[in-house]
């Protein structure tokens, strides 16, 4: 541990929406996905979070959005926690408290944030550099989407090469590269019921449809790649909805299935296509391990997608997000 160190750092990162997805793990010891992933990290989604290493705990303690947290994520805490007390020499359990600025049941995962600012500010106060490769791997061995939130605009994660623990994410181009904005069509307040992690390794092991989605998943990562630095949404819309309905259809042919979709998803799906086909908008929608949409578009046509998405009957409420910042210290 440095000799700077003040044992006490406070980190903020945003969550990322994904459009080539990531579902299915090559290595779950490692946590290395199957696929490679593009994502934008989007403004202004945040968490914020604290780490402070003291010698008055026996145990590490993980409080969020001022409760306690489960032992289960505690645990996924103490963990990443764990590599990097090892790589910086320290005995001392920490004291973490986090918060999100957007509701966990919003449709946006908070994990992704939430893991970023985690390794951000758990690194610091153990006296370990600001290296968005390092904080990108550490948030990936806590849980994949969050190494792409380590970096600002737009990012991918790229296959890994096998053991490589070391697996990080990189930017493809800044937010001011291209503006567009994501409208999210809330459809559900509850928790989702099945979640990411658990849905993706039953996948893996029961859906008859892996395999393809294993072969499909790289040409169309490299698609919204290209896509995006020629800034050319249609090319990036219809690959990222071909991305999310073939992950869909992977976990619904596992047995038993998963099903993430809920009438609202349907009808805001179908709602999207119509804008695109009638209205001649360009907008193109995903949807993650959740029933919540997220449509695609450029920053001229968001109050009209806004405005559509929030008559869809189903749609409980929507907001509004862009390409943002990387995580950093606070
Ligand atoms: C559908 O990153 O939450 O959002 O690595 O098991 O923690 P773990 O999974 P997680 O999965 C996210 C899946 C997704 C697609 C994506 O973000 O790429």
């Amino acid at each position: 541990m440095s000799e700077s160190s003040k044992l006490e750092a406070r980190a903020v990162a945003r969550a990322n929406i994904a459009l080539a997805k990531y579902w299915g793990k090559v290595d779950e010891q490692l946590n290395l996905p199957a696929v490679p992933s593009v994502s934008v990290t989007l403004d202004p989604l945040t968490t914020h979070t604290r780490v402070r290493f003291t010698p008055a705990l026996s145990a590490d303690t993980f409080v969020l959005d001022g409760r306690p947290a489960a032992p289960k994520e505690t645990e996924r805490v103490s963990t990443l926690l764990d590599t990097v007390r090892q790589e910086a020499g320290l005995t001392l359990f920490a004291e973490v408290e986090s918060h999100n600025d957007f509701p966990t049941a919003s449709g946006l995962a908070s994990s992704a944030s939430g893991f970023a600012a985690l390794a951000t500010a758990a690194r610091a106060a153990a006296g370990l550099s600001f290296d968005r490769a390092a904080i990108s791997a550490l948030s990936r061995a806590a849980s994949v989407s969050a190494a792409r939130s380590a970096f600002a605009g737009y990012v991918v994660l790229p296959l890994a090469a096998p053991g490589d623990a070391a697996h990080a994410a990189q930017q493809i181009a800044a937010p001011d590269h291209w503006p567009l904005r994501v409208v999210v069509a809330v459809t559900s307040e509850g928790r989702k019921a099945v979640g990411s992690t658990s849905g993706m390794l039953h996948t893996v092991r029961t859906s008859p449809y892996f395999a393809s989605w294993v072969a499909l998943s790289p040409g169309l990562a490299a698609r919204v790649q290209s896509g995006i630095k020629t800034r050319d949404l249609p090319s990036v819309g219809v690959a990222m909805e071909h991305s999310t309905l073939a992950m869909h259809a992977c976990a619904m042919a596992a047995a038993p299935a998963v099903i993430y979709f809920q009438p609202a998803t349907l009808a805001v799906l179908e709602r999207v296509r119509r804008l695109r086909d009638d209205d001649q908008i360009a907008v193109w929608a995903t949807a993650d391990a959740g029933p919540h949409v997220k449509a695609l578009c450029h920053v001229d046509d968001v109050e009209r997608v806004e405005r559509a998405l929030a008559a869809t009957e189903g749609v409980l409420r929507t907001l509004r997000a862009q390409p943002g910042p990387g995580v950093e210290l606070e």
